[in-house]
């Protein structure tokens, strides 16, 4: 008897075990992966530090955006998670729809918000 006893506390550590690995390992966002993804993707036309700043911007009209500017700081990540998504018409601002991860998205936010 004592020892099933043993055994079923013994699958309930086990099963706590899992619920808060699996919580570890749920996506936070990240703003130093977001950043990779930035230099990778954005940095061209945003800059390397996000003022907007690139040698494409003297190409561009409008130029790409001042992202630490309050301008775009003040928005809010749904807004600005929008024209990443759809990008903006009219300007040089792409559609990135199907390009990241949800997880990725996250990062690249978190990374844009650290800049302010
Ligand atoms: C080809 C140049 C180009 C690239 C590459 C680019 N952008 Fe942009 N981006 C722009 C332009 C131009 C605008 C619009 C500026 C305006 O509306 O005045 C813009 C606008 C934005 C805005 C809106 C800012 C605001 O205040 O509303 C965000 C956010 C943004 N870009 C993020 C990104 C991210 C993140 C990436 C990389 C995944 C990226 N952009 C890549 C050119 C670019």
């Amino acid at each position: 008897m004592s020892s099933m006893r043993a055994g079923s506390l013994f699958a309930i550590v086990v099963v706590l075990g899992l619920v808060q690995a699996t919580m570890a390992a749920s996506p936070k966002a990240n703003p130093d992966a977001g950043k990779k993804i930035y230099l990778e993707s954005c940095q061209s036309c945003h800059g390397p530090t996000g003022k907007g700043d690139s040698d494409m911007a003297a190409y561009l009209t409008p130029p790409p955006a001042n992202l630490t500017a309050k301008a775009t700081q003040s928005k809010t990540d749904a807004q600005l998670r929008k024209t990443i998504l759809e990008g903006r018409p009219g300007t040089a601002m792409s559609s990135y729809d199907g390009a990241f991860e949800e997880s990725q998205l996250a990062d690249l936010l978190a990374y844009i918000r650290s800049l302010k």
